[in-house]
């Protein structure tokens, strides 16, 4: 794969347009309605219709800089810290053994969240399935509330891979009661699945990011303890939850059996999330991890970002924090967009696009006209999330584009 390029206005258009061919054929674009081509790997390329040369705006790995990327917290590349971190990172055979920078991971992150141990595995998705498939036997069920990821991102996979069941509550603006579930337990009777585990997530993504109530967090999972019941936690956003409310990880963690984490979302880490939890739980996760296919050998370059992300992306997250009030305040200001919800925790921004203004899908290609990427959540909803590479000029930049868009008449933009 080429990595850059030169300033390409010295060269005959021609040959641009071959090597740009090249890049296109490697990558694979998408084309925006003004020009702009963005690829799914980060890089972008950007027409010069008036000169009719092509032109590239392209550094090593950190995309272009006309593109403001709000899609998700997963995109940010790794800073050059971290990337010396993982160079520099003494590595062994996690599969075999053992990995030294996994294990020092592994035992920072069980420290953290007080946990007695902890493993390190690809993807917040195995290591949620994985937490599902250790506190449940073929055939049981768990509960969840209907918008959380493991039920709607992570494609049935504890009914594909795990042979379970599971029982959603909806939740009243992301948090559920503990009336709700009451009556939920299963009898133990041969016609019923057995009820085995409860399952909450936070921060909540489909929530708009949304930090779910500690003492609500408590009051559920003492409740599934005395049901005789286990307690899952997606964190995948457990830092964001800490740093905006205050409250140490540890103590967001206490309540449950087993916690999951991941460092590739706001954290800034290219892969990685832990599961921790007893050590008798952590050993049946090393088993289904391998099972999996999670087993990873010189895993220990990853888990050096993991670590690096752990010492300096963590407080640094109040900036993300502060950037997602900025463009939730924005929505706010428009008659034709309506924030999901009445405010935002954390880093993520969910708005409604009112139908008489068009679709989220339209929204989205006029936000991308103006250079800012966003996901169309529904078919009304755009989501936005800040992260670490995102500037606050940048932030002002998408604002502005938020506002000029929304402002339009429907059907008065080029582009739609
Ligand atoms: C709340 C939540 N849990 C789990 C995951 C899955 O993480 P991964 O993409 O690493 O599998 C995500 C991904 O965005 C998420 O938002």
């Amino acid at each position: 794969m080429v990595n850059s390029f030169a300033p390409l206005r010295n060269l005959p258009a021609t040959l641009e347009r071959l090597r740009l061919c090249y890049l296109f054929s490697m990558a694979g674009p998408f084309s925006t309605p003004n020009g702009l081509v963005t690829t799914p790997n980060g890089w972008g390329i950007g027409i010069d219709a008036p000169a009719g040369l092509w032109q590239a705006q392209i550094e090593p790995g950190r995309g272009v800089d006309w593109m403001i990327d709000l899609r998700s917290d997963t995109v940010t590349k790794p800073t050059s810290g971290m990337l010396r971190a993982m160079i520099e990172a003494p590595v062994g055979d996690d599969v075999i053994d053992i990995d030294p920078t996994v294990a020092k991971l592994q035992e920072r992150v069980a420290d953290l969240l007080a946990k007695e141990s902890a493993i390190f595995m690809p993807s917040g998705t195995m290591t949620n399935q994985i937490a599902l498939r250790v506190h449940c036997s073929l055939g049981d069920e768990f509960l969840c509330d209907a918008d959380c990821h493991i039920y709607n991102y992570e494609q049935g996979a504890f009914a594909q891979l795990s042979g379970l069941a599971a029982r959603t509550v909806q939740g009243i603006e992301w948090v559920m009661e503990l009336s709700q579930f009451q009556e939920l337990i299963r009898p133990d009777n041969d016609h019923m699945v057995r009820t085995r585990l409860l399952c909450l997530e936070n921060t909540h993504n489909r929530g708009g990011g949304r930090i779910l109530p500690h003492e609500n967090t408590v009051t559920l999972c003492r409740w599934a303890h005395e049901a005789g019941i286990q307690t899952h936690l997606d964190g995948a956003r457990l830092f964001n939850a800490s740093v905006a409310s205050g409250v140490r990880v540890e103590v967001l963690a206490r309540p449950f059996d087993s916690v999951s984490i991941c460092f590739s979302k706001g954290l800034g880490a290219p892969v990685g999330s832990c599961l921790a939890g007893s050590k008798e739980f952590i050993a049946k996760a090393r088993r289904a991890r391998k099972l999996f296919g999670g087993g990873m050998r010189q895993s220990g370059f990853l888990a050096a970002a993991a670590l690096y992300a752990m010492d300096h992306h963590v407080e640094r997250l109040a900036i993300d924090h502060e950037h997602a009030e900025r463009l939730a305040h924005e929505v706010q200001s428009s008659s034709n967009l309506s924030l999901l919800g009445d405010r935002v925790d954390t880093n993520i921004v969910i708005f409604r696009v009112d139908p008489t203004w068009g679709t989220a899908g339209e929204f989205v290609a006029a936000l991308l006209s103006l250079g800012v990427q966003a996901m169309a959540f529904s078919k009304q909803s755009v989501r936005l999330v800040t992260h670490l590479d995102v500037s606050s000029d940048q932030i002002d930049q998408a604002c502005h584009a938020l506002r000029s868009i929304a402002s339009q008449p429907a059907g008065a933009l080029s582009t739609r």
